[in-house]
């Protein structure tokens, strides 16, 4: 099969190329390497560096390339940017995945996999773990960026019946995270402590739910054949606080960072755990790493490099 990964040289987008291509497809990336970099280009992918704001760029791929799947993992994923800037982020949230929506029409894509975000589109809420079923209240002109995009996926099934999956995805850590995401607090500490920094901690009892980038890449492909135009959270169900992650990440550095605790951002989610049981039913998928492999595996990837 020949699928199309947009964002292919970010974070998630590279670990699910790389095992697209050990599941043996054939596999074309768009990014304009805003955030990503080449160094996650798988080099079995073919690679346009493109920007998705260019309809007529973007379908010279399709015209080239025979495209039956789309992975779109491009976009704005700075939640805070999209607060102070929700102009720009509905540009390329919204806008952008309307064009690719309509290229995939045009050219007959058998499957639209989209990245949405269970860490931002529930917003707070008193079900926790959170399951796909509790009415979503994004914070973040991000989360309603995502949420829309949802929407119109249905708009494009139900007239034009383009099959999609939606990942709502907790909050993704690992190696090759860009420390400037939205949900990078791991990348964040790693790199500060790796620069020999001392860090700043908002608030730090709020909680998230952290599931390895290895896991997530797993849940992607899991979803290539569903076709039950289904939504999906990815995620542990497990609620770490960010100074727990802290204390963990500091112990590589045999405790010698000092975190200064200040007020919690004004509107920050406090809680955010999602239950991955519809995700385990539907596709046999479970998350199998631990916090501790995972940063084990994260604390690796900083040494070599
Ligand atoms: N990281 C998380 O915890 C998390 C959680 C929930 C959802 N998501 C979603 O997963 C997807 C991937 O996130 P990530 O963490 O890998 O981010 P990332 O920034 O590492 O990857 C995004 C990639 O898209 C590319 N890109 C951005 N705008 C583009 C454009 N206009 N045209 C072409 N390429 C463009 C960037 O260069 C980058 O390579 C995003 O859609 C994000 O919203 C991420």
């Amino acid at each position: 099969m020949k699928i199309l990964v947009t964002g292919g040289a970010g974070f998630i987008g590279s670990h699910t190329v790389d095992l697209l291509i050990e599941n043996n497809h054939e596999v074309v990336i768009i990014d304009n390497l805003s955030s990503g970099s080449r160094q996650n280009i798988n080099h079995k992918a073919k690679f346009y560096q493109a920007n998705l704001n260019n309809f007529e760029e973007v379908e010279k791929v399709f015209k080239q390339e025979n495209i039956n799947v789309i992975y779109h993992f491009a976009a704005q994923i700075n939640v805070r940017e999209s607060v102070n800037n929700p102009i720009n982020d509905a540009k390329e949230n919204i806008l952008n995945t309307l064009n690719l929506l309509e290229l995939a029409v045009k050219y007959n894509i058998k499957h639209f996999i989209f990245s949405s975000t269970g860490g931002a589109i529930y917003g707070d809420t008193m079900q926790l773990p959170t399951n796909e079923t509790t009415k979503e209240k994004p914070q973040s002109p991000y989360g309603c960026a995502k949420l829309s995009i949802e929407k119109y996926l249905n708009f494009y099934n139900k007239a034009y019946n383009l099959r999609y999956t939606i990942l709502r995805y907790s909050n993704v850590y690992g190696p090759r995270q860009n420390p400037h995401g939205e949900a990078g607090v791991i990348a964040i500490f790693f790199n500060q402590m790796f620069n020999n920094n001392d860090l700043t901690i908002y608030g730090g009892i709020q909680t998230r739910d952290f599931v390895y980038v290895g896991d997530v890449a797993r849940a992607n492909v899991a979803a290539l054949y569903e076709n039950k135009n289904q939504e999906y959270n990815v995620a542990t169900s497990i609620e770490t606080d960010i100074i727990e992650i802290f204390l963990k990440i500091n112990k590589y550095f045999k405790n010698r960072f000092k975190a200064d605790y200040k007020e919690i951002s004004r509107g920050e989610q406090k809680r955010s755990c999602l239950s991955y049981e519809r995700i385990k039913k539907e596709l046999n998928w479970s998350p199998l790493t631990s916090i501790n492999e995972g940063l084990d595996k994260t604390y690796c990837w900083y040494l070599k490099r």
